[in-house]
């Protein structure tokens, strides 16, 4: 997808950039967010992306890289580098202006070293530092953390989807979290059906987390 759109899942945001700060409260972390209009969430925390963060494992020091997928302005992949500085953190948007966020609240947030790369939808990578251009397609993920954009429609979530869990090594997981209306049940049934084994982790106001392993 290129070219301005006023979608959060295009390239380039057409809408003029109006930045906000917001705050992220969780057990262990209080971090705060740039924001920007023509980004996911750009007002609150998703409460789909805090159930994550609050229910999913936390990233442990032997994973050598962990992946944020559709990391908007960053509230997962900052979480991701603050619980497991040891972990190289990609954090990967189709939207130039979210990837940019995450950099800026990287820095904001003591954990300045995250990869954060603009990708398309077949997961090439297409702008970011000329380290991660070159390393990002070699890399593979033993943990994957995503708030997936589901309004992206089913074939694009499909491909994505297999783009990107592919990426994990072979005892590599993924954790999802997916709106029950918006399709979650009948996704996890398609990912085990392509031999992700998938369960429920839990499910709570519409949302349920998803746990994936690599095929
Ligand atoms: C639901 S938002 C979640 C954003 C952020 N992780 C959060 O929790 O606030 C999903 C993100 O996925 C991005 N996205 C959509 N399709 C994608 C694709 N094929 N590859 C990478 N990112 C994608 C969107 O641009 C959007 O920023």
């Amino acid at each position: 997808m290129s070219g301005p759109s006023s979608q959060y899942f295009s390239r380039a945001p057409a809408v003029d950039s109006a930045e906000q700060e917001i705050q992220l409260s969780l057990a262990d972390l209080e971090l705060q967010f740039t924001t920007d209009r023509g980004v996911f969430s750009q007002s609150r925390i998703d409460a789909g992306t805090r159930l994550l963060l609050q229910e999913a494992p936390h990233p442990t020091a032997s994973m050598a890289n962990v992946c944020d997928l559709g990391c908007g302005y960053g509230p997962i992949a900052v979480s991701l580098a603050r619980r497991s500085p040891a972990s190289s953190v990609w954090a990967v948007d189709l939207n130039e202006r979210a990837v940019a966020l995450t950099a800026k609240n990287g820095v904001a947030n003591d954990c300045p070293d995250i990869h954060a790369v603009v990708v398309d939808s077949d997961g090439s990578a297409i702008d970011g530092t000329p380290e991660d251009l070159a390393a990002l397609p070699t890399t593979q993920f033993d943990g994957l953390w995503s708030n997936p954009s589901i309004r992206i429609g089913k074939p694009a979530m499909h491909h994505m989807l297999t783009v990107w869990l592919d990426r994990l090594t072979p005892s590599g997981m993924a954790w999802l979290v997916v709106q029950r209306h918006l399709g979650a049940d009948s996704l996890a049934d398609w990912m085990t059906a392509q031999g992700w084994a998938t369960t429920r982790v839990c499910s709570r106001a519409g949302y349920r987390l998803l746990e994936v392993k690599a095929r």
